[in-house]
């Protein structure tokens, strides 16, 4: 059997676990903040997990990149592909958003981890987690959308 579908069902059940953790880190992040609790060593365990997860996606999609058919094609034929708007999803905008959030993702949690206060901990992983979330919502290709859909759910 071929990688590619099961690196594709990875794909797309990690984006699950992504986002989960994201929510999860900021619901903790914006609540300490505000509520002026001290920043526990479980807050620096949600923060680790959610960069980690989403370094795991990260690898899934460079690997997913050099063999789905969908971006070698657009890499093959770049001329005329980056007018077909399917493809250019995947080969241009989609990688694009998604690496710059998990890099947000990850500057966001080196720096939380070095800010002197546990408000400033939490103030940091708010805010940079909160942008990287918004960037991927966005560049997920949702089963509701009309322009980009794959299912919410895919098994191998
Ligand atoms: C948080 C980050 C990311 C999320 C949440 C995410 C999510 C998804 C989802 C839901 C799909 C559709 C899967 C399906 O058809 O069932 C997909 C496809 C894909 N993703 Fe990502 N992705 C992320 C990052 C990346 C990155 C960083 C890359 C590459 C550098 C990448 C490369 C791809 C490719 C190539 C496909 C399409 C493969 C194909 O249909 O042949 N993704 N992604």
């Amino acid at each position: 059997m071929s990688l590619y579908p099961i690196l594709l069902a990875l794909h797309s059940l990690t984006r699950w676990l992504v986002l989960l953790s994201l929510i999860y880190a900021i619901y903790r992040s914006y609540s300490g903040w505000r509520q002026d609790k001290p920043f526990s060593k479980f807050d620096n365990s949600v923060r680790h997990i959610t960069v980690t997860i989403a370094h795991i996606q990260l690898v899934l999609g460079v690997w997913l990149y050099f063999i789905s058919p969908i971006t070698n094609y657009f890499l093959a034929n770049f001329k005329t592909a980056v007018h077909e708007r399917q493809i250019r999803f995947f080969g241009m905008e989609h990688v694009t958003v998604m690496l710059v959030a998990i890099v947000l993702i990850t500057i966001g949690s080196a720096k939380a981890k070095r800010k002197p206060t546990d408000q400033l901990k939490y103030k940091t992983m708010a805010v940079w987690y909160t942008v990287a979330m918004v960037l991927i919502i966005s560049s997920v290709p949702w089963q509701f959308s009309p322009l980009i859909s794959r299912p919410y759910f895919r098994w191998f």
